[in-house]
């Protein structure tokens, strides 16, 4: 398997917050903040296989967020809380987040699913759907069987 440049970033500083290293892991968090505009916290549980083609930039997820194995992350995308709420969202596998997407709150994203640019998704997406819209709404399904 390839790792992605940012993903072994991220592992770098996930490595030095559990090994009792925390400073070095938020001088690596800054890095990533100065120069791609986008914060990607060290204790952020991110799995194999998952990347980042534009290098998220200008994206920002909290630092509780779980984001599964094999999925595609573009760039703009806010993953977080909604004010007063402290559940936050969990991203399954091989999931594909499209540009200047919104995910908010304590919903779980299925696994194989896609979710449209610039989508504000507030609710549990099923496995397999294609949502898009704000709020994001599912307009399909994943055909399993042509493998799109
Ligand atoms: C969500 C997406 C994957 C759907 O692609 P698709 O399966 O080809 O969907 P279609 O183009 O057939 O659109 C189906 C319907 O959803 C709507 N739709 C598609 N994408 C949408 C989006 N992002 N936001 C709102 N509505 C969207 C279409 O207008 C269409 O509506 P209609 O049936 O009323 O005409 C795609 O449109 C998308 O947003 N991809 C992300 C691309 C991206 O982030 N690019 C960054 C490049 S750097």
């Amino acid at each position: 398997m390839r790792y992605d440049k940012l993903w072994i970033l991220w592992k770098i500083s996930n490595w030095l917050f559990h090994h009792h290293l925390k400073p070095i892991a938020s001088l690596s968090r800054f890095i990533i903040r100065v120069v791609l505009s986008a914060d990607i916290p060290p204790e952020l549980e991110i799995g194999k296989g998952t990347k980042f083609p534009h290098m998220a930039l200008g994206s920002l997820f909290h630092p509780k967020v779980k984001i599964g194995s094999n999925c595609v992350l573009l760039h703009g995308i806010t993953i977080g809380g909604k004010s007063g709420h402290k559940k936050l969202p969990v991203i399954g596998n091989n999931v594909w987040i499209g540009a200047h997407s919104i995910i908010l709150g304590d919903i779980s994203i299925g696994d194989n699913s896609v979710i449209g640019a610039g989508s504000v998704v507030v609710k549990d997406v099923p496995a397999n759907a294609i949502v898009a819209g704000n709020p994001a709404k599912v307009i399909k399904y994943k055909n399993m069987f042509s493998g799109g």
